[in-house]
């Protein structure tokens, strides 16, 4: 609490002086003004990306200076990749993998399974659920092995829980495989691959305690009965004023006390969550601030093992799939328009520098 008192008296210091960076911190060496966080970080920090955008030599140089882990935005998802029962698209992923690899960054596979991203084909499939399930068994093999050795996780499986119930979503996968079918489907994945790192990927499990306890649950069950599941992705689009950090920290807690790996997958900070702001405020890129050294001064009370990587779900403001999903205004990244560092990311780098 105290703590927490002294960084929100040091904010509107801040504030007064107007700077983009923080006094408490050594001044980076390198020419730009600020620091890497790949470089000051124990963990994997990454960035959401399109196959186009890396190749923008403006957006690659701040990418690859700043992060050093990489997950595709949406072109490693089935209806990108599985474009019919026999043909796959596999050039966006590859050149997203390839730059992984060139840039020494660690590549999050995101996803094998997600309601959202279903081709349409497979989900107006005509033909028996033993083949529906065979198909997927088939696809899981062939993608999983393509990226062996190159793609360190996959999230297995996206969003299967309802919001509120914490009952199954009733998707095509539930309806056609039964009410088991993520067991199937993790079984699968580490058949095609004994080291690929397995996890369960949602949203909202740390405001939505019914939804949370599900997933909890599963994990369980597939612990009590040698189901492989490795880590949890806590998808992490938050708010700058909710929900609570005592919420966030539990929720992290309570997945590493099940031993699992920790990924906040897709973290973006709404700072225009009432719609009200028609340009981001000192105040509110300051409150962002704070929320941003919240988060990963939370993170880092996890033990070692259980950081897996910090993901945020995308790199400027103006790519943020934000803006599109909720018709307003928002700032929710740690680049500017201009590739320019926000507040947001010196409270990255302080709660980094707090913890060396
Ligand atoms: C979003 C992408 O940002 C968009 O570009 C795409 O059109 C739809 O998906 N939860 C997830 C992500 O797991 O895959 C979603 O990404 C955002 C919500």
């Amino acid at each position: 609490m105290l703590r927490r008192c002294i960084f929100l008296l040091f904010l509107f210091v801040f504030a007064a002086c107007d700077s983009g960076n923080s006094p408490d911190i050594d001044p980076p060496d390198d020419d730009r003004g600020y620091h890497a966080l790949r470089q000051l970080s124990p963990f994997p920090v990454g960035a959401a990306v399109q196959a186009a955008q890396v190749q923008n030599p403006d957006f690659s140089d701040v990418f690859n200076y700043a992060f050093n882990s990489l997950t595709a935005e949406y072109q490693m998802k089935q209806n990108v990749i599985w474009t019919s029962r026999n043909t796959y698209n596999w050039a966006p992923a590859d050149a997203l993998v390839q730059y992984g690899q060139d840039h020494e960054m660690q590549v999050h596979g995101h996803a094998l399974l997600w309601h959202s991203s279903t081709p349409l084909w497979l989900e107006n499939f005509v033909g028996s659920d033993e083949t529906f399930e065979a198909l997927l068994l088939d696809y899981i093999f062939t993608t999983v092995q393509r990226y062996q050795g190159k793609v360190i996780s996959w999230d297995v499986v996206n969003e299967a829980f309802n919001d509120g119930s914490g009952t199954l979503r009733e998707t095509v996968f539930r309806n056609r495989l039964g009410p088991d079918y993520l067991a199937r489907m993790f079984d699968y994945a580490r058949q095609a691959d004994p080291d690929v790192l397995l996890f369960y990927n949602d949203y909202n499990l740390e405001s939505d305690a019914t939804k949370r306890r599900a997933v909890l649950a599963m994990v369980d069950d597939f612990q009590a009965r040698g189901i492989p599941i490795d880590g949890i992705g806590l998808q992490m689009h938050v708010s700058y004023n909710s929900p609570s950090l005592k919420d966030i920290k539990d929720t992290m807690q309570a997945f590493a006390s099940r031993g699992l790996k920790i990924h906040l997958s897709e973290l973006d900070i709404r700072a225009n969550p009432g719609g009200d702001l028609t340009s981001l405020t000192e105040l509110r890129a300051l409150e962002q601030r704070a929320r941003t050294f919240d988060i990963v001064d939370a993170f880092l009370d996890l033990p070692a093992a259980n950081r897996f990587a910090i993901t945020w779900w995308g790199l400027r403001d103006p790519d943020s799939w934000l803006i599109g999903f909720w018709g307003n205004p928002e700032w929710p990244l740690l680049f500017d328009a201009d590739y320019a560092p926000k507040p947001a990311y010196f409270g990255f780098v302080e709660a980094l520098e707090g913890a060396s």
